[in-house]
Formats: C-alpha cells, sequence, structure tokens
C-alpha cells in the first residue's frame, strides 16, 4: 500500500482521487454527477465550507426546518432544526402548540461553569506537589489573564483554578483543574489554549523528571453549565390528547417511572430528548457531540443511568422539566463562521448564550413531551409513517401520482418497503424485479 497525503491536493484532485481508487468504473459517472449537484455554486461560500475541516471532497446536504409555536419565557420563538429524522420537527411543533395556550416553556440557566484539566503524575510526596502549585499559580493566573483578555471583557474569563490530589484512583495522578466562564462562546479552544499555556509554565519552573504531565484538556463532562425548562398544568386541563387527562398523567407518570428504574429505557428516552437539541445545535454550528457527551455522562452522575426529565403530580398539577447540560456558544466558531448557523442565530432573534441554552432545554422538554404522548397514546410508528412512506416513495422514484395513490391506500396503515414496491408493480403493471 502506498501512503498517500491528500490535504495538500485542490479539493478536484481529491474528489478525482477517491473515485478512482474507490468507486466500483460503473458507477463513477453517477458518482461524480451527484457530487456535482451538492456543488456550492457559490465560490465564496464553498471556499469557507470546505475549509471547516480536512480533506474535504464534497459537500453533504441536509434539510434545515423550523418547529414552530414556542413559547419560551413568554417570547414566541421559531426554532431552527437541521436533521434527517421524520418527525423529529412535527413532533416539536405540537408539543409547542400544545403548551402554548398552558402558559409555554419557563426556561433558566442554573449554571455556566466550563471545565479544564491538566491531568498530571507526581512522584514525590504531596506536601511537595502542593508547595510547587502555590509556587507556580500566580504565573499560571498571569499568563491566562493576557491569553483571555477579549474573553475577560465580555466578563469571562479563569473562575478558579485548584489542585486535586486523585491517588485515591491511580497512585501519584493528581489534576490541576480550572473552571472558567466563556460569556457567550462555547469556549473550547480558549480553554484548551490555557491548559497548555499553564502546562508549559509548570514545565518551565519545574523541569524535573518527578513531575510528568499526561495531558491538557477540557471535559466534556459538565454538571455546572446547567439549564432547566418545566412546563406544567392542571391535569384536568391536559385536554385535546386521545385519552382522558387523568388517565394521560397516570401513564406518563408511569412511562418516566420505567425510565427511571430502566437503562433500556431511559437511553431512548434520553436519545429523543437530543433528537431536538442535536438539530438545533447542527442548525446554530455547535457542536453537538460534546452536548451528547455531557448529557450522558449528565444521566448518569448518580452511577446509575437516569432520564434527564421528571415529572410531579402533586396537588392534581401536572409538572414536566428537564434538567440538563448544554454547552454551547452564540459567537465564535462555526456559529460566527457558518452562514447559514448565523442565520439560525438571526430566526432566533439573536440570542445570547444563555437564551439559546433556554431554548435547547425547553426544546428537548417539547420533544419528549410529544415522543411520551405518543408512545403512551397511538403508538409512535403513526406518526412516522406519512413521511417514512414518502421516503419509500421518492426512493424508488414514484411519480406524483403514484404517490398519491400509494399514500392514500396506506394510510394509517403498517407499512413495509416490500409491501410498496408490490403495490407499485401491480400499478405499473410490470415485474418488481424492474423497479
Ligand atoms: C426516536 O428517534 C426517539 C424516540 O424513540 C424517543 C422515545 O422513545 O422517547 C421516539
Amino acid at each position: 500500500m502506498k501512503k498517500i497525503n491528500i490535504q495538500n491536493l485542490s479539493k478536484q484532485e481529491r474528489l478525482k482521487w477517491v473515485i478512482d481508487n474507490y468507486i466500483a468504473a460503473p458507477n463513477q459517472e453517477h458518482v461524480k454527477k451527484i457530487i456535482n449537484l451538492y456543488e456550492i455554486k457559490n465560490a465564496d461560500i464553498s471556499s469557507i465550507q470546505e475549509q471547516f475541516i480536512e480533506n474535504t471532497i464534497a459537500n453533504f446536504s441536509l434539510p434545515f426546518a423550523v418547529a414552530t409555536n414556542f413559547v419560551i419565557n413568554d417570547k414566541n420563538y421559531c426554532i431552527p432544526m437541521v436533521i434527517e429524522e421524520s418527525s423529529v420537527v412535527a413532533a416539536a411543533s405540537n408539543s409547542a402548540k400544545f403548551w402554548m395556550h398552558r402558559g409555554g416553556f419557563k426556561s433558566k440557566v442554573i449554571s455556566k461553569e466550563k471545565i479544564g484539566h491538566i491531568h498530571l503524575f507526581y512522584y514525590g510526596s504531596t506536601d511537595n506537589i502542593k508547595s510547587i502549585f502555590e509556587y507556580i499559580k500566580e504565573d499560571i493566573i498571569k499568563a491566562i489573564d493576557i491569553i483571555s483578555h477579549n474573553m475577560k471583557k465580555r466578563n469571562g474569563g479563569l473562575r478558579s483554578i485548584k489542585l486535586i490530589n486523585k491517588e485515591q484512583l491511580i497512585a501519584n495522578y493528581y489534576q490541576i483543574e480550572m473552571t472558567f466562564d466563556t460569556a457567550d462562546s462555547m469556549g473550547a479552544n480558549l480553554i484548551n489554549t490555557c491548559l497548555e499555556e499553564a502546562a508549559k509554565i509548570i514545565k518551565s519552573k519545574h523541569d524535573k523528571d518527578d513531575l510528568q504531565i499526561i495531558m491538557c484538556i477540557l471535559s466534556n463532562y459538565n454538571p455546572n453549565c446547567i439549564v432547566k425548562s418545566e412546563v406544567s398544568c392542571e391535569i384536568k386541563d391536559l385536554k385535546g390528547i386521545t385519552l382522558d387527562p387523568f388517565k394521560f398523567a397516570d401513564k406518563f407518570k408511569k412511562a418516566i417511572d420505567i425510565a427511571e428504574n430502566e437503562i433500556y429505557r431511559a437511553v431512548t428516552h434520553n436519545k429523543g430528548i437530543l433528537n431536538g437539541i442535536d438539530a438545533l445545535m447542527i442548525a446554530t454550528g455547535n457542536d453537538f457531540r460534546a452536548v451528547e457527551a455531557a448529557a450522558h455522562s449528565y444521566a448518569c452522575r448518580d452511577k446509575h443511568y437516569k432520564p434527564l426529565t421528571k415529572l410531579s403530580l402533586e396537588d392534581d398539577i401536572f409538572s414536566f422539566q428537564i434538567e440538563i447540560p448544554i454547552c454551547l456558544g452564540t459567537v465564535g466558531g462555526l456559529t460566527s463562521l457558518h452562514p447559514m448557523a448565523k442565520i439560525a442565530l438571526e430566526i432566533l432573534q439573536n440570542p445570547n448564550s444563555d437564551t439559546l441554552m433556554e431554548i435547547a432545554a425547553a426544546l428537548g422538554l417539547a420533544q419528549n413531551f410529544a415522543a411520551i404522548s405518543s408512545l403512551i397514546t397511538t403508538g409512535i410508528q403513526k406518526g412516522h409513517m406519512k413521511l417514512h412512506i414518502n421516503n419509500i416513495l421518492n426512493k424508488i422514484n414514484a411519480s406524483e401520482k403514484e404517490k398519491k395513490i400509494l399514500s392514500d391506500m396506506f394510510r394509517n396503515k403498517p407499512i413495509s418497503y416490500s409491501q410498496i414496491i408490490n403495490k407499485l408493480s401491480e400499478i405499473r403493471n410490470i415485474n418488481k424485479e424492474n423497479l
């Protein structure tokens, strides 16, 4: 195997290389055609997008939709979502419409601390590493002050720095833990830069073999970057769902209890919440993998994986809440670079990071309310079917007339790909292998 470095090739050359080497000859023209269809025609935008990552060969497009009818902290929102899964946007909108007339969502940022560590091993006494740390600490703070000058102007910056003895986990293991307020930016780059600078200072001040710096990195476990959201109403006002309000509330509570106690359900429960939050994170150019990692790790903060939502039915009030870590930014990074992310933020009326966290939490709660409501009443498939059948019909190139016939035929019925193929071959009066 010959080693290749395609980084220095142009995008066109890289694409040619991939097609020549990895696409079977009969499909090469087709692949070129499709990739060309997805090409961004505007050179400036294309060049911005190409440079986000390395080795770009094409663009990959996903639908950009909006979920409507959200009232969050008494303000009306239309929430941009980028996602491939059918029904997610409709579910969020339906849920928002339901709560719109019941006071809407009340969201609040509880804390916004980001955290990072220098992970190190020290082979002397604990007292020694403590004095080394005390001796170096002020220099680290001064250096970080300079790096985070702009952040400080926005009331952000380093909030704390401490040495933590982690020898109960691994012999000789210590951490220097720093916490930050990164204002309206996600702040990952800044935190990592500060940590690496601090590590350099440690090395320059204590260049001895008894201290070994292993790595410097922010943590995606963010138990102190929390936002809450809540919807509530009297149980008797849970009308408009196919069940009697009290039966609905009772089944809803049992669904939450199952998730509280059963990891198989809890993970899917939380996945549904993240369907919405991830879609908003992608639309606004935020790091949805960081949000996912934080959410799932927070779900098992008590060593037992739990749902991120809770329900209380006290005093006949249905009070549904979410508590979730969401680290995001509204300035810097992709949020400022990607023209579509900028538009997504504009649709949201340019929120600051607190407001975007509050919107995201409300969206996650709406998504979970919609999922559980469907699961305990009609089942989840009913809502999925309409778009699912449409996707299948598009895949098999059905004409508009055929789409109408088949959609009517399968309305509200369980469907499978093969059933649709069979029906289409009957309509066209041809063998299904020839479709
Ligand atoms: C599907 O993407 C998400 C759901 O499975 C979530 C849930 O079950 O709560 C519908």
